[in-house]
Formats: structure tokens, sequence, C-alpha cells
């Protein structure tokens, strides 16, 4: 069976992580989110994968190239500008041919694939859609259902006293090709305001797919901060990189820890990372590949992309450092901070209140004192 995966959007609210990145590369416990995405489908036999693609599409045709790496047999469906959900999914058309899922790129979930299509299957469904239950659903696709699983309402981002339940559209799908003709070709439009309301009017077979399956939609800095943790608990099923080398560590080939180094789980450490002395690391924290941490550091619910260098007695909590940066002696980044890209963070300084640096800056020696 093929997966299509909608991966045209930006990413605008995690920038600056999204600045140098398309959002789908945005690294979750050390590999990119779109890998833990092509795992999941694997494990579900679907290993015939489009990627419909907007924004920085050479990032990830680079990666990711066929798929065979992956175990995966990938194609590109590439828009000059965005379709939009629907345009995007026409777009595909000639890689459709038969009963086929899509997928929002920024959704994270463990959700039963093959249970999923049975449920399709079973109710002869010409489209069927996957619904989570939220708290507040205005910022989502509301989906009203009958007593027979039908959708018998489905509003895109509706004001509060539109609200008519609290389950929602989890952006996950599966269609009939013939679905296909009902969505206009080579113009934007959106499967939640076109095709959806569109099929609920003409009485076609359309049913919601309940679960209480683990479902995150990672569009804001918080949910990154959630997704790594998540992932780092054990929340959701997924397979954490590198080798348990002690209780709640994984590690990756050539890290070196100096035996001073006290170490709480969960943590995952990419490759060549080096843990100078005295340094204390408590998890869920997540160190990327050739992370050098400076001695006396106190690093607690980090995530450090790759080759991030923290000089002595730094302190990391809570927060994000980008690839490349550098974070001089005694200074602090806290409280939700995200750092970009390439940014060198001179010594005696506090970052705290979820401030974003953006990538390439260089913040001088006390610049923002205690
Ligand atoms: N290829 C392509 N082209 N992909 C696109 C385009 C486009 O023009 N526009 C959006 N996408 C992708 C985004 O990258 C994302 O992965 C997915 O489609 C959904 O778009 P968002 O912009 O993230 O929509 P949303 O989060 O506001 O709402 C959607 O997701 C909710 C669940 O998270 C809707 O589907 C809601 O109904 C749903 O509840
Ligand atoms: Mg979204």
């Amino acid at each position: 069976m093929k997966a299509i995966i909608l991966v045209g959007g930006e990413g605008l609210r995690l920038r600056p992580l999204t600045c140098n990145l398309p959002k789908p590369m945005v690294p979750i416990v050390n590999r990119p989110f779109l890998e833990h995405m092509v795992e999941h489908l694997k494990r579900h036999h679907i290993d015939e994968i489009i990627l419909a693609i907007c924004y920085l599409p050479d990032r990830i045709q680079q990666h990711f190239g066929d798929g065979s790496s992956f175990g995966v047999k990938l194609s590109y469906a590439v828009e000059q500008t965005p379709l939009g959900t629907g345009g995007a999914v026409k777009n595909a058309e000639q890689f459709l041919k038969d009963t086929f899922l899509v997928f929002n790129g920024d959704i994270f979930s463990d959700l039963d694939l093959t249970e999923m299509v049975r449920f399709h299957l079973a109710h002869k469904a010409k489209a069927t859609i996957a619904l989570t239950p939220v708290k507040d659903p205005t910022s989502y696709g509301v989906v009203e259902l009958n007593s027979q699983n039908r959708v018998k309402g489905f509003i895109e981002k509706p004001s509060p006293e539109r609200v008519t339940s609290n389950l929602i559209n989890a952006g996950i799908y599966v269609l009939e090709p013939e679905m296909l003709e009902l969505i206009p070709a080579g113009v934007r439009s959106m499967l939640e305001r076109g095709l959806f309301p569109d099929l609920v009017k003409r009485g076609i077979p359309f049913y919601g797919y309940q679960s209480h399956a683990y479902w995150l939609d990672t569009g804001k800095p918080d949910d990154y901060f959630k997704l790594n943790h998540d992932l780092l608990m054990g929340k959701v099923v997924s397979r954490l990189p590198g080798k348990a080398v002690t209780d709640g560590i994984w590690a990756e080939a050539g890290c070196k820890i100096h035996p001073s180094v006290k170490l709480t789980g969960p943590i995952v450490m990419g490759r060549g990372c080096i843990i100078k002395q005295n340094a204390k690391i408590s998890g869920p924290t997540v160190l990327g590949n050739r992370s050098i941490i400076g001695q006396g550091c106190i690093l607690d619910e980090a995530i450090l992309w790759q080759n991030v260098k923290l000089g002595k007695d730094v302190s990391v909590k809570n927060s994000v450092i980008g690839n490349d940066t550098t974070v001089k002696d005694n200074t602090w980044v806290t409280d939700g901070s995200i750092i970009g890209d390439d940014v060198t963070i001179g010594s005696g300084n506090k970052l705290e209140h979820g401030i974003k640096v953006w990538a390439r800056k260089t913040i001088e020696d006390n610049a923002i004192s205690f």
C-alpha cells in the first residue's frame, strides 16, 4: 500500500530551528522527524511513500534519496508553489491508483494503521479520517460522527461557539483513488475546507476512525520539547538510536565520558560525544553527534543538536541549542530558550524566559548579565 506525506509547510512557528532546515528534517531524538514517520509506516508494511514537497525540497531529497537506505521506495511530488493539502495530493495523482494513506507531515503518532485500513475496508468507505480527542479543538478540524462512526460534520478551525465535538482530525486519512476526481487540478485547495465538507454534503461514505493512540501536532516550540521528552520517556512506540549502555542511557559509537560524570537517564547521545569531568546530565536529555560538554556543566532537559560545544560550568536547562553552536564558560541557557545554528554565546551570559537567538549571531561576553 502507498502513503503520501504532506511536507510542504515552512514551520514558521518553530523558527529559529527551521531557518536552515525544513520542518520534517528537524531532529527528534537525533533523527529527522520524517525518519520516525517512515519507520512507523514500515512497521505497518507501507513501504511505498510519496513525499509532497514544496519548501526546501533539496534538503529532504539529499537525505532520503530513493528511500533504499531506509528500506522504502520513495517518490517525490514537488510543487512549484504551495497547492494546499488538497492540491498537493492531486499533484501526486499519477502515483495513486489504489486505496492509499495520506499524512500531514507534522504530526507524530503511533496509530495502528493496519487496523485503520481494515476499518476503512470493512465499512466500504470512500474516505476514512483518524480522529483524536483534544481539550481545545478550535485550532483543528472538528469532526462530528453519527452512531455508526460516519462523519456528519467537518468544520476546519471553528469559532468556539461552533464546536460540537472534542474529536478532531488527526491528519491521517485513508482514501480511495476516485476521491482524487473531486479535487480540482493545478489550483490551491485544502482537503479540510474542500473535499471533506463536500463528502458530507454529497453523502459519500466518509468515516471517522477513533483512537487513543499517541498523537501530537508538532507546530509549536512547546510541542518540540514535549515530543523529544515523550520519546525518551517511552510514551510512544519508537526506536531510540544508539545502544543502551546502562539503564536509561543510550549512546552511539565513539563517546568519551569522564568517570566523574553523573548521568541520570533518560539520555541519548549521538556519535563521538565528549563529556568532561564533573559534568552532571539529567534526562530527558539529547546530545547530538559530536557534542562537547565542558568540565562542570549542568544539563537538565536539554536538547543539543550536532556539534554543540559547551565551555566550563555552562548550564543548559529545558532549552534547545542548534547545530555548530558554541556556548562559552559560565553561561546559562535556561527556561525554554531556543538557540539557532552557528551561534556563539560568550561567557558570563544568562539566557532565559524562552529567549530565541537567530542563526549565526554572536553574543559578546557578559552581554546579558546576571
Ligand atoms: N505539499 C504541501 N503543500 N504540503 C502542505 C501544504 C502545501 O501547500 N500546505 C500544508 N501542507 C502540509 C503541512 O506541511 C503539514 O504537514 C500539513 O500539510 C497540514 O498543514 P498545517 O498547516 O500544519 O495545518 P494545521 O496544523 O493548521 O491543520 C491541519 O492539521 C490538523 C492536525 O494537526 C488540518 O488538517 C486540521 O484539520 C487538523 O486537525
Ligand atoms: Mg499542523
